[in-house]
């Protein structure tokens, strides 16, 4: 040490400062309760305008020896409680997560006596009324297979080959078979080619189920949905009686002040083919879905013969009118599982 050096002492004294000033920042990180806390604690005691962060400025005035000892211990102190700080930081996460996973805790087991511990789907609830409305006229309930074959979802059904109806049904193909030769049903008018092939008339029959279209999930769009299908062929059925029985099956399931009207449309499978519309109390029309004098070569196609034979045929979604009904506006919500929602129902 020689006299040359101005402040012999003043290296000393910065390293007791910043013992201080470490001692206290490490209280200061270890008081904050929430991540917000720690943020501005994290500023205030090694931030650009910290105490300890400005001791920097004073190291010009040590001579070269006492400028490294104190910059070794000053990076040492800032480090040390950078390092607290990101301990802090996991804790108060953790903790946090743990106080979510707390406050959205859902006993799936708990079980009210007197009550059942859960209840179907909004979907199959919808699914069971209709059915319950069709059985109430008179109707049966049949199924088909999800995964069809190309002559039961499409040929059978007068879609010629490479016809471009066949386009709007964004079809998802199986690798089984034949390329092309089997795929997911894209409705479910193949239920109707099941029926007619597999016993004889007449039939009074609805068909509800699942069906697949390579669709990207939106509001009102899903991949996959639920549709119901009905088939009537007896003799001398006519388009006054489908008009009447989707009148019939409007004020049964909507209610006495609603009704129907039918608009002319396009099916393959169908004609004439109509789309049907039912209209609210308050005026306002629901387009539900599509129908039509089976068509001639569809009869033939299952092996009825279309002299003796005639029927009509209609199919409509299901999911958007579960939700109409209940004032949802998602049809995600329905299949995302969110057990709280679910329960609303
Ligand atoms: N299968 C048609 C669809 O998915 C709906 C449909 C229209 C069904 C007319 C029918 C019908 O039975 O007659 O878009």
């Amino acid at each position: 040490m020689t006299d040359e050096s101005p402040h012999p002492a003043a290296g000393d004294d910065l390293i007791a400062e910043i013992g201080r000033l470490e001692g206290e920042g490490r209280d200061r990180l270890a008081a904050a309760a929430t991540l917000d806390e720690l943020r501005a604690a994290e500023t205030a005691v090694v931030g650009k305008r910290s105490p300890l962060t400005g001791l920097r400025r004073r190291l010009g005035a040590l001579d070269p020896e006492g400028r490294r000892t104190v910059g070794k211990a000053l990076n040492a102190a800032l480090e040390a409680l950078e390092a607290v700080a990101e301990e802090r930081r996991a804790e108060l996460a953790a903790e946090a997560r743990r106080r979510q996973l707390e406050a959205e805790r859902l006993d799936l087991t708990e079980v009210t006596p007197g009550r059942p511990a859960g209840h179907l789907h909004l979907v199959t609830q919808a699914i069971e009324e209709l059915e319950d409305v069709f059985v109430g006229m008179g109707f049966t309930v049949a199924e088909g297979p999800e995964i069809e074959t190309e002559w039961h979802n499409f040929g059978a059904l007068n879609f010629p080959p490479d016809h471009p109806a066949r386009d709007e049904y964004d079809t998802l193909y199986v690798g089984w078979g034949e390329r092309g030769s089997t795929l997911l049903r894209t409705h479910t008018s193949p239920v109707q080619v099941r029926v007619m092939t597999g016993s004889p008339p007449p039939y009074y029959c609805v068909m509800p189920g699942r069906v697949f279209r390579s669709d990207t999930a939106d509001a009102t769009h899903m991949p996959v949905f639920h549709q119901i299908e009905g088939l009537v062929v007896d003799r001398d059925i006519t388009f006054a009686d489908l008009a009447g029985t989707i009148d019939a099956f409007t004020k049964a399931y909507f209610g006495g002040d609603f009704t129907s009207r039918l608009r002319a449309s396009y099916f393959p499978f169908t004609e004439p083919s109509a789309e049907f519309d039912i209209q609210r109390p308050d005026g306002t029309w629901l387009e539900l879905g599509g129908c039509g004098m089976v068509h001639p070569n569809v009869l033939a196609n299952c092996g009825l013969d279309p002299d003796e034979w005639q029927g009509f045929a209609f199919g409509f979604g299901i999911d958007r009118l579960a939700i109409a009904r209940h004032g949802v506006d998602d049809l995600r919500d329905l299949f995302t599982n969110d057990i709280r929602f679910l329960t609303q129902f």
